[in-house]
């Protein structure tokens, strides 16, 4: 390998560093100063867009995310600007019809993005092939992506006919994305090597987190088998759950003989830039000190740290920490029983969350999610490795498995959606916004009509109405928050520890994960609903039963709907003796209501779905257990349920 040969690098400060240290939450306000000089570094390109940032843009910063691109391009006219896409999902997990797919690429573009990442969490190029195509037409970058992952189908061969495969399709340069950290100097040395000696014409850029602290050492193999450009953080947002830090890189490579043309003035800037955004995030906590450290466990249990703590947050809930052993031993079963799906988002917690279901149902597959149905049913694409036949029939019975490609059964939504929206939605920008995240977007979308609060207003733990809008929303899925490492007990160690582990922190509640705290907090709070304020008493599990009255100035809502208002677990009332003929229908497991999807009166068959569950990061339906009609729904959007609390009566 020559040593003169030049080595790029991606700035990933403002997408992936700022996701995965900080939730996402840094506001264009805040890095708008620091944009000019970050153009002057000579970087190959600056990750901007994508991933969270576009749904944090709108939940939570009351930020238009097509126009933080628009300034962020105005400022930065000389650096190549990119985003992550997760090809068929776009942002999120669903897929998504080609329409759509092809109307975000154009509008990407438009907007100011040069390079597109494409990944698909199960490598599946049918998810690519669309965002490839349309990226490449509007004269975009496709960068191909491979999620980085081990099991015994997933071998250099593999890796290196999939890199032929995005070749074909027209990408200008192949990405390994290592999501988790668990990417070795040796794994990257051998994968870089196969992959340059099949494709030696793309560029080809490696992505890890420093997580478990292999980053450095996985780049600079990867660089010296042949790769060309390496994700970094600028110092003062790096390490930890994000990027290796830029100047260091720059430094070693340099000394090797190889060619950064990074401005090292222009990074001192910015180093001393973001040492004062850091700052900021540790004082208001929403930097965690642990998400900038480095974790090996989940070199000892070969699995990604956030899925762990998932793991370990789950068994909490179910107070069965003590199943932990036997769940961690389940996890590598699950994950070849579904044909060794890389663990990433979504198929990450969705092996975690079976495993833990199989553990504690003490049956295997008794109990499944909705998510693993749809996986099952071919839906997230095509698997690495084939279902085990019988597991996927149990899980299955019947119902027909999609042949082909899945978004091919998908109706073009894009021109219907815009119609259906008229005035509400200003462009086709905010279409696709709200396509991507419909309830979200109608909330930025009223807040933006309404104009926004001040900044300065105050926050929510001293005013009632910020609660309106996390509890009219659907919950943040989990890879949008910290990613959270946590320490599993002493017993559990397998010898690599030298010294015993600390057992998880009993108070420490990843802020993902936040339930019953917050809201089983006695006292009154004021709930909007519709438009509709409601003052709500909720009170302690002893207390007095919750009330929900209007509001006394509220414009003469009909009368409130009081389950809406509670959602306290005292509030859900046990399943009483039922009365004669009537058939009461309990929660099967702790968890919070996602959808309601009966009313009373309406008749139903057995097998229909009358409630949808979110436990365990999944969807879990609860279905009528005889034909009947509905007496009475007791639960609402939000009601937090225990097992065997009652959702509805059939009668
Ligand atoms: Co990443």
């Amino acid at each position: 390998m020559s040593k003169t040969r030049k080595v790029g690098f991606t700035e990933t400060v403002l997408r992936d560093a700022n996701q995965s240290l900080i939730a996402t939450r840094l506001p264009y306000s805040k890095f708008e100063p620091i944009l000019e000089t970050i153009d002057k570094a000579g970087y190959y390109s600056a990750e901007v867009w994508g991933g969270a940032t576009f749904d944090v843009c709108l939940r939570y910063l009351q930020e238009d995310p097509w126009d933080r691109l628009r300034k962020i391009r105005k400022k930065m006219p000389n650096t190549k600007l990119q985003m992550l896409l997760r090809g068929q999902n776009i942002l999120g997990y669903k897929h998504y019809p080609d329409d759509v797919v092809r109307k975000f690429v154009e509008y990407s573009i438009k907007n100011g993005i040069d390079i597109i990442r494409i990944f698909d969490a199960l490598n599946d190029v049918r998810n690519l092939q669309v965002a490839i195509e349309e990226t490449v037409k509007r004269g975009g970058h496709a960068s191909g992506t491979i999620c980085f992952t081990t099991s015994p189908v997933h071998t250099l061969e593999k890796n290196v006919q999939m890199v032929k495969e995005l070749k074909q399709m027209g990408v200008k340069s192949i990405c390994i994305k290592d999501m988790a950290g668990i990417m070795g100097p040796k794994e990257s040395y051998d994968l870089v090597s196969a992959i340059k000696d099949a494709v030696p014409e793309l560029p080809l850029v490696i992505h890890t987190h420093c997580t478990t602290g292999l980053a450095f050492m996985t780049c600079l193999k990867g660089v010296e088998a042949g790769a060309d450009v390496l994700d970094t953080a600028i110092s003062p947002m790096s390490g930890g759950t994000a990027q290796p830090a830029t100047e260091t890189l720059a430094y070693a490579l340099r000394s090797l003989g190889y060619q950064v043309d990074l401005d090292d003035k222009v990074l001192i800037k910015m180093a001393d830039f973001f040492k004062g955004v850091r700052a900021d995030f540790i004082k208001d906590g929403t930097l965690d000190p642990i998400s900038m450290a480095t974790d090996t466990q989940c070199l000892n249990y070969q699995i990604p740290g956030g899925m762990l703590s998932n793991l370990i947050s789950q068994l909490k809930m179910m107070n069965a920490i003590d199943k932990l052993d036997q769940a961690l031993a389940e996890t590598p079963k699950v994950r070849a029983d579904l044909g060794y799906p890389p663990l990433v988002t979504p198929t990450s917690q969705m092996v975690g969350s079976q495993a833990v279901q199989n553990v504690l149902a003490g049956e295997r597959y008794k109990v499944v999610g909705k998510e693993i149905k749809a996986y099952c049913r071919g839906e997230y694409g095509r698997t690495p490795a084939p279902i085990d036949p019988k597991i996927q029939k149990k899980i299955l019975g019947d119902t027909p498995v999609v042949k082909g490609r899945f978004a091919d059964s998908l109706k073009p939504e894009f021109e219907k959606t815009k119609k259906e929206l008229g005035a509400t939605a200003k462009s086709d920008e905010d279409v696709l916004s709200y396509i991507a995240f419909p309830q979200v977007a109608m909330a930025f979308f009223k807040d933006r009509e309404a104009g926004f609060p001040k900044k300065d207003a105050p926050k929510k733990d001293t005013a009632a109405p910020a609660a309106k809008k996390e509890s009219d929303l659907p919950p943040m899925p989990a890879w949008q928050g910290h990613v959270y490492y946590a320490n599993v007990p002493a017993s559990l160690s397998n010898g690599v520890n030298t010294r015993p582990i600390q057992p998880f922190a009993a108070s420490y509640q990843p802020p993902h994960l936040v339930l019953a705290p917050k809201d089983t907090t006695p006292g009154t709070y004021t709930i909007t609903i519709d438009g509709k304020p409601y003052a709500v008493s909720v009170a302690a599990a002893d207390g007095p039963a919750p009330a929900a009255a209007p509001v006394a100035a509220a414009p003469a809502p009909s009368p409130a709907p009081a389950p809406v208002a509670a959602p306290a677990p005292a509030a859900v009332p046990a399943p009483a003796a039922p009365a004669a003929g009537e058939t009461p229908v309990p929660s099967p497991m702790p968890g919070n209501v996602f959808k309601v999807e009966c009313k009373p009166g309406q008749a139903v068959k057995a097998g229909d779905v009358l409630v949808v569950l979110e436990a365990m990061k999944m969807e879990i339906e609860v279905t009528a257990p005889v034909d009947g009609t509905v007496k009475s729904v007791v639960v609402a959007v939000g009601t937090a349920v225990n097992t065997d609390d009652l959702l509805v009566t059939l009668s």
